[in-house]
């Protein structure tokens, strides 16, 4: 049964239960940027260094076996995480940004042309804008933008015109990092995939919060990182349609990625060791493994209605403090919330909060270009995860309320 309760689940997260004399322990308010991680998380990468720590499809012996055994069973659970049709689609990586540039470089010179379009949103991380920037200039393709709105969300009603004949790639935010708008993933890919278009979409933010079904959104990439995950920093994962990665070249070359190599030649491995050059992130993934783990044993639904209850709650909150404004209405959003206050620099705001505890980002969230159609230098961010509870939301508010009082 999902409730508007999770079960008590904060003291699985160490750091949110530190304190320190007699402080309150911290209201951790930046999971857009990174999540914090459940013991079992940080058990299992324990683990793995104290009693199987061995590189991995190398050894014949029994602890490289029992590494490998261990590496190559996250691919399985993150294959089934993501539903992808086939495990051989799923390649670890270091994280979000890795991915997007994998798939920007390999695939770049097998689908781009001079002349030839890439498609973003007006709402990317620039992770996901400058790699196609880069590419574009160096074949001599467009980069052209879907607009959004004052609310920050996207305005589609031209979207036809922006998937045209010479559209060869789409690459969208599932959830903006900035604004906490949820794009309508599902219903773009199926506009771009009449025509054609190849679409990645990218799921850093949204991964954690919702359920994410590769074979129903349909789309050739997503992306997403371990350590938004609540898993460790430095893993991530692209899963790609296998007729995609196997048209694409490596990303990186050297060992682990070949077949045969001679001085003249070399031939690269099947999927999807083609793409993990060098020695992997072998305890990263293993703790990648029991984050999904761990967020399977809650179970994605009842987190997701969790969080939609947090976020009205806070959004509700937020609402009553004048000369507050939230950067980012969009009607379908999530638990991000951006913002400005009133005659207060977004740096001081959060110097404030820190001094009460509340730790929050604030800038432009390597958004710029979000920033700048805002007219703004940046904002106050509050990202909730799973472990919040509605007490670190007035926490929240009295330190911004705080933050006026010693501005005023
Ligand atoms: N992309 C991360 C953020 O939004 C780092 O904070």
């Amino acid at each position: 049964m999902i409730t508007t309760k999770l079960p008590d689940i904060r003291t699985d997260f160490p750091l949110l239960c530190q304190t320190s004399g007699d402080l309150a322990p911290i209201a951790y308010l930046d999971n857009a940027a990174t999540t914090q991680k459940p013991q079992v998380v940080i058990d299992a990468m324990h683990h793995f260094y104290l009693h199987n720590n061995a590189n991995v499809h190398r050894g014949v012996y029994g602890l490289a076996v029992a590494a490998t055994q261990a590496y190559e069973a996250v691919r399985d659970k993150v294959c089934r995480f993501l539903n992808a049709a086939d495990r051989r689609e799923i390649v670890f990586t270091k994280g979000t940004t890795e991915s997007i540039n994998l798939v920007a470089q390999s695939l770049g010179d097998e689908v781009l042309k001079p002349g030839d379009e890439v498609l973003i949103t007006a709402m990317e991380h620039h992770s996901n804008l400058i790699p196609w920037q880069m590419l574009c200039k160096r074949i001599g393709a467009r980069l052209r933008v879907i607009p959004m709105d004052d609310r920050g969300a996207l305005k589609l009603e031209n979207l036809s015109d922006l998937l045209n004949d010479r559209t060869r790639i789409l690459a969208m935010v599932h959830i903006s990092n900035s604004l906490g708008t949820i794009n309508p993933v599902k219903k773009i890919i199926q506009k771009a995939r009449e025509k054609g278009i190849l679409v990645l979409v990218d799921g850093a933010q949204s991964v954690a919060h919702l359920p994410v079904d590769v074979q129903d959104l349909d789309c050739d990439f997503f992306v997403c990182s371990g350590h938004k995950l609540f898993g460790p920093t430095g893993v991530g994962v692209l899963y790609g349609k296998k007729s995609w990665l196997e048209r694409m070249q490596p990303y990186q070359y050297g060992g682990e990625m070949i077949k045969t190599v001679s001085f003249e030649r070399s031939e690269f491995a099947d999927l999807p060791h083609k793409f993990e050059a060098g020695t992997p992130n072998i305890a990263g993934v293993v703790g990648l493994g029991a984050a999904i783990d761990y967020i399977e044993t809650i179970g994605r639904p009842a987190i997701c209605y969790y969080l939609a209850n947090l976020a009205e709650y806070a959004l509700h909150q937020l609402r009553e403090i004048d000369g507050l404004t939230i950067v980012g209405n969009a009607p379908s959003r999530s638990c991000i919330f951006s913002f400005t206050m009133e005659g207060i620099h977004p740096h001081d705001v959060a110097t404030i909060l820190d001094q009460q505890g509340v730790a929050v980002r604030a800038g432009h969230h390597c958004t710029e270009p979000v920033m700048d159609f805002f007219g703004i230098p940046g904002t106050i961010r509050a990202s909730f995860a799973l472990y919040n509870i509605k007490d670190e939301v007035d926490r929240l508010v009295a330190g911004l309320r705080e933050a006026q009082h010693i501005f005023s």
